[in-house]
Parts: C-alpha cells; sequence; structure tokens
C-alpha cells in the first residue's frame, strides 16, 4: 500500500514532491481539492486547488456542546461529527461554487485525534471518493497544521525550523521539506494548548481556555506572579509543574483575591508558557543553524506569542487552528490511494510506536 503513517520520530508522506497541474496557457479547467477535519472538536470542510489557493473553509466548532463540560467528551463529539459533516461538506463545495465533478481528489485526516472522531470523517471521505470514483488522500494532522504554511498567498518554502503548538502536541520539527519532518523535541507531559486550558479552568475562564487567557492578559502584568518555565534536557517541553504551580497559587489567593488577581495571573502565567516555546525554539533553531523559523497550530493564534517571535513565519490566524484547507494543502504532498483501494484505510488515534 502506498500510504504510510508517521510512527517514530521521522515522517514523511513518500508522496510527490512540488506543486504541480500548470495549464501552459491553455483553459483547462481548475484541479480542486475537498479536505475534510474531524479529528477533535471542529468538523471542517475546504476546498483549495491545486496550487493552493483557498476557495472556501468551513469550519464548525463544537466548543459550545463541549464547554459544560470543561473539555471534549468524545463520544458526544463523534456523534456531532455526523450530524455536521454533510452540511459542512455543502457549505464547503456551496461557497467554492464548486460541483462535486470538479473535484481532483478527496483529502482527509487519518489521525493522531479521538478515534471516533476520527472515523466519522474518514468513513464521510471514503464514502465520497468512491461514490465519484476519485483517489482519497488520508493525511496526517500534524502534517496538515505544517501544510497550513504551504497555501497562498504566504506559501513558506521549506528548509524551515517549525514549532507546532497545539492543545493535542508541542513539537519542534526540522521541515526539509514539503513531504513531512522529523521531530526534533515534544513535550514529555502537557501541551502547551492543553497547559492554556487547564490554566484557564483554573481560573474560572471556561472551555476551551487558551483564547481567553490571551484576552485578559492583555489587562494584567505579566511581571505580577513568578511562575516556573521548565527547561528539561534536549529540545523538549515540559509544562505540568507549571498547571501544579498555578493550582497553588489560585488555591493560596482564595475567592476573592483570585477575583480580583485573575488578568494578573493570565498575564503570568501565558507568560511562563510563551518563554518556555520561545526559548526552545531559539535554542533549536541555534543548533541546527535553521536560517528560518515558523509557528503552527492553535497556540500559535497567541499574541504573545506572535509578538515574541515577529521574525518567524507565522501561520495565519484563521490557519492555526483546527481546519481542513491545511488538510487540502498537504495532501497535495502525499501518494494518493487510486480508487477502491482505499476502503479499507483505518485510523489511527496516536502517533507513539
Ligand atoms: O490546533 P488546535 O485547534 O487543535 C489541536 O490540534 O489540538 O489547537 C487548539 C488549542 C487549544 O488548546 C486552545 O486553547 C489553543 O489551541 N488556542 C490558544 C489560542 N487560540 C487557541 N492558545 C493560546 N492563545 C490563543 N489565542
Ligand atoms: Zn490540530
Amino acid at each position: 500500500m502506498p500510504e504510510r503513517s508517521p510512527r517514530g520520530s521521522s515522517f514523511t508522506s513518500g508522496g510527490k514532491e512540488g506543486v504541480h497541474g500548470g495549464t501552459m496557457g491553455s483553459p483547462m479547467p481548475e484541479r480542486l481539492i475537498l479536505g475534510l477535519e474531524t479529528s477533535c472538536d471542529e468538523t471542517a470542510a475546504a476546498v483549495i486547488t491545486d496550487d493552493g489557493e483557498i476557495r472556501s473553509s468551513v469550519v464548525s466548532s463544537q466548543a459550545d456542546l463541549h464547554a459544560r463540560y470543561g473539555g471534549v467528551v468524545p463520544e458526544v463529539a463523534s456523534r456531532r461529527h455526523l450530524e455536521l459533516v454533510t452540511p459542512v461538506i455543502r457549505e464547503a463545495l456551496g461557497e467554492a461554487g464548486a460541483e462535486l465533478t470538479e473535484l481532483e481528489r478527496i483529502a482527509v485526516t487519518r489521525g493522531p485525534g479521538l478515534i471516533g472522531a476520527l472515523l466519522v470523517g474518514l468513513s464521510a471521505a471514503k464514502a465520497l471518493a468512491w461514490a465519484l470514483r476519485l483517489p482519497l488522500v488520508p493525511v496526517d494532522h500534524l502534517h496538515g497544521h505544517v501544510a497550513s504554511l504551504y497555501l497562498k498567498p504566504h506559501d513558506v518554502q521549506p528548509p524551515f525550523l517549525c514549532l507546532l503548538a497545539s492543545g493535542g502536541h508541542t513539537l519542534l520539527l526540522d521541515v526539509q521539506d514539503h513531504a513531512g519532518f522529523d521531530v526534533l523535541g515534544s513535550t514529555l507531559d502537557d501541551a502547551a494548548g492543553e497547559a492554556f486550558d487547564k490554566g484557564a479552568r483554573l481560573l474560572g475562564l471556561g472551555y476551551p481556555g487558551g483564547a481567553a487567557i490571551d484576552l485578559l492578559a492583555t489587562e494584567g502584568d505579566p511581571e505580577a506572579f513568578d511562575f516556573p518555565v521548565a527547561r528539561v534536557p534536549g529540545l523538549d517541553f515540559s509544562f505540568s509543574g507549571l498547571k501544579t504551580a498555578l493550582l497553588y497559587k489560585v488555591r493560596e489567593l482564595g475567592d476573592e483575591e483570585l477575583e480580583r488577581r485573575r488578568a494578573d495571573l493570565a498575564a503570568s502565567y501565558q507568560r511562563a508558557i510563551i518563554r518556555a516555546l520561545v526559548e526552545r525554539t531559539e535554542q533549536a533553531a541555534a543548533q541546527t543553524g535553521a536560517e528560518q523559523i515558523a509557528v503552527v497550530g492553535g497556540v500559535a493564534a497567541n499574541s504573545a506569542l506572535r509578538a515574541s517571535l515577529p521574525h518567524a513565519a507565522l501561520a495565519p490566524l484563521e490557519l492555526c487552528t483546527d481546519n481542513a484547507a491545511m488538510i487540502a494543502s498537504a495532501s497535495r504532498y502525499v501518494q494518493e490511494i487510486p480508487f477502491a483501494r482505499y476502503l479499507a484505510v483505518d485510523a489511527y488515534a496516536s502517533t507513539a510506536a
């Protein structure tokens, strides 16, 4: 089978390199890719052209549905994906002004993520590809985040050092070509986005918490509290000690004082996370001699992180959190599976061997 899953520290899709599909001046119909993403709590569909122009990108977030539980409930997510996947695909096609017959391939997230949620997107993609006799391209979600940089108008070119910080992952990646990456470092415990979400919960800011902390931090003093920045060996990260430090501080302050100092706590806590991310990224750049730094994933939307790395290639805000345009983008560099050979392809929950 041509498809491969990224197990171990190096991930290459084995696919083709470079953008293709030039028309040589003749009025060939445009080759469109439909992407689907359902790995967590966003149901997303997008239509892009083969050369990386976004025609539509529809993201239906389930955040409100999960907020009352303080986090994503996997079974609730799967059921909601099932309800939303068809309308979201319809909306993406409608916004793009595209007919099903204009599609060249279907791209879909295969993993890592919530297995039930992934299976909804994968099954929808298989059914659609099969009905249209199209090839299917299963895409790794992390490759998708990196490929958010390959879309127009930015179209960042490898090689670069990439910080991928999301709700599920915190990775430093050596990206040498469009088709994959090598992992240089990762988190030993919580992901950076998870640290934001857990911190927000302790501060009573609801779920998901990254954007809420980002906003509240603008009103607070980032030096009001001295939260620890873990320095583990190598190029790895650790955020669990920071989260515990916030928990103790919140308990120590008590309800009234917490209310009064909430913005200072948010700003100081955020500062510790951002310092850890920026320090490690700069250390990795120095070690590898990387000339270009890029930042992707949900946490890349953070205003303090963006301000701390002004020379980095930053994923556009709307492409930081989960979306399907990035999945369609990655599919251009992954070996497609021809019609009907993909029916047995399975999803994977984690990239750990
Ligand atoms: O990439 P993403 O949408 O999903 C995963 O693949 O995990 O990332 C979601 C994460 C959440 O933890 C969310 O709190 C965080 O990204 N996030 C932020 C911001 N916006 C989203 N974290 C910090 N500041 C933000 N502005
Ligand atoms: Zn993601």
